[in-house]
């Protein structure tokens, strides 16, 4: 075989495995519908809901995780949880982050993204030069799948509502989706995140107020940390600054840089 062909053989099995290792057949095979957005909050009514101040957004946010999350059984991961996960930042930040569940660390303190993984999604977020208390940082089911498994179709659409009312509280400008069960579920595709990453997509209009937010779909910190190569790091590193250059956010100072 000659250079160019291995090369190709190469690049090809890599996609397949890419999409395998982020279970890329976890959604049905036919599309599928949206669940309903069950809720009594004036948030989801048939208007787009109005923009709320950053104050009322805090308490809506607040409300929602103490009144409704933290007690749901909707679905079976209740069983198994210590903590839910209900998700943490700025209640008005224009980027939001969505990953998939909980792990052992975020069920144990009950807060998202602190385990490894959430260690390099930080670090992620500061070398765009922002904090974590900067942006929001969810997830697409608030309860730790047992074994870290990934979430279950029915899991997902069991705490979809959530999802759906954090967002049109905090309406953020960008959607950064990590991996496939975020990118697949919110932007309702079953094309995977090989494909879809670092494309600008639009939200479909999953609830009032959210059709038409910008989202960018990148890989997961977990498949980072397992694919620790020059080639997905660069990527997911385009990603972000590609969201930064969305947001107006001044290039990160890197090591050498000149300054802003
Ligand atoms: N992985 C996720 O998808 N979410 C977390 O909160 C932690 C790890
Ligand atoms: Fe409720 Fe979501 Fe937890 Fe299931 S994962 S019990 S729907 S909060």
């Amino acid at each position: 075989m000659n250079e160019d062909a291995d090369q190709l053989a190469r690049a090809a099995r890599q996609l397949i495995d890419t999409d395998d290792l982020l279970g890329g057949g976890f959604l049905p095979a036919e599309h599928h519908p949206l669940p309903e957005v069950q809720t009594s909050a004036p948030a989801a009514g048939a208007e787009a809901p109005a923009e709320m101040t950053p104050a009322q957004k805090a308490a809506m946010l607040k409300a929602l995780d103490e009144e409704e999350v933290r007690t749901c059984t909707l679905c079976g991961l209740h069983r198994t949880r210590t903590h839910t996960v209900f998700g943490e930042g700025d209640p008005s930040a224009a980027l939001v982050f969505v990953g998939e569940g909980p792990g052992a660390d975020e069920d144990a303190t009950g807060r998202p993204f602190v385990g490894r993984a959430g260690e390099l999604l930080t670090k992620m977020i500061e070398a765009m030069g922002l904090t974590r208390q900067d942006v929001f940082i969810c997830n697409m089911v608030k309860c730790r799948p047992p074994g870290n498994r990934t979430p279950a179709p029915d899991e997902i659409a069991a705490c979809w509502s959530y999802l759906i009312r954090q967002l049109q509280i905090i309406r953020p400008k960008v959607l950064v989706t990590l991996g496939n069960p975020s990118t697949q579920g919110l932007l309702n595709t079953r094309v995977g995140i090989t494909r879809l990453r670092g494309q600008w997509q639009k939200l479909p209009e999953l609830a009032p107020g959210l059709g038409g937010i910008d989202v960018m779909p990148t890989f997961h910190p977990s498949y980072v940390l397992r694919q620790y190569t020059p080639d997905v790091r660069g990527k997911v590193w385009s990603d972000l600054q590609a969201v930064m250059k969305h947001l107006g956010l001044a290039p990160a100072a890197r090591k050498g840089a000149t300054g802003r």
